[in-house]
């Protein structure tokens, strides 16, 4: 179950351009996130069936078609708003887009990988982030992958309040303005739910992943996971 439904979420509300200007400035490390998803993107097969949850403006999508032959795209967001940006911005690709909240519908099956890039936090609690994963395992073939990047924290404590304290000093440095620190603060503080990364990788692997750790700053982690 997520936590907000899209009108929660200040860029429901922004112009996609706004949204990609943003999204750089909050979220640690997140070129370099996009980075590593095209190294890990490379290597998949060509005419890959591709599942996303939370296109967002399709950035994460387009990394993923610039690297990969022949991808068809499934692309889930329950935010209209952002899904027509995505829409725009993967004129050419090979997409179907679909309007829901991927935690209400039934995911279709037989993917070669699925991808979650910074949203996964708004499932509410520990069990339904680990529902989650069972349906994303559930929709893949055998061999298919999970790649998930988020924002987590850690099971120690010590470096969870350090990464927390990296998170809120990476937003003031980036604010523009006294009124995006507020819309940006208030979002990580109280509509972000983060589990720590050990929880993400016990839960894998007790569903039936094998997991790496491909990238860690600050809060935001990127997990590899295999469908074994
Ligand atoms: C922060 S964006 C990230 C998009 C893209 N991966 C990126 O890196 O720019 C997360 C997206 O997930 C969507 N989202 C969050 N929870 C969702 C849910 N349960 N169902 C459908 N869309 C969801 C939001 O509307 C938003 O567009």
């Amino acid at each position: 179950m997520t936590n907000v439904g899209p009108e929660d979420l200040n860029y429901h509300y922004y112009s996609a351009e706004r949204y990609d200007k943003d999204i750089v400035n909050t979220i640690p490390g997140y070129e370099a996130l996009h980075q590593e998803i095209a190294n890990i993107t490379k290597k998949i097969d060509p005419n890959p069936k591709i599942l996303e949850l939370g296109v967002g403006t399709g950035n994460t999508t387009l990394v993923i078609a610039e690297n990969t032959k022949n991808a068809h795209f499934t692309l889930i967001d329950f935010s209209e708003q952002m899904l027509n940006g995505a829409k725009e911005k993967l004129n050419g690709h090979s997409c179907e887009f679909i309007l829901k909240d991927y935690s209400e519908m039934e995911l279709p099956k037989n993917y070669d990988a699925a991808i979650c890039v910074i949203g996964f936090h708004h499932q509410e609690t520990d069990k339904d982030k680990k529902q989650m994963i069972l349906r994303i395992y559930n929709s893949l073939k055998r061999g298919g992958l999970f790649i998930l990047g988020d924002l987590m924290t850690y099971d120690n404590k010590e470096l969870a309040a350090l990464n927390e304290a990296e998170h809120y000093s990476f937003l003031v440095k980036n604010a523009e303005n006294k009124e995006f620190l507020k819309e940006w603060a208030y979002h990580h503080k109280f509509l972000n739910k983060l589990a720590s990364k050990e929880s993400h990788i016990r839960w894998m692997h007790e569903i039936g992943f094998s997991t790496e750790v491909k990238l860690e700053e600050f809060n935001t982690v990127l997990i590899l996971a295999k469908k074994i």
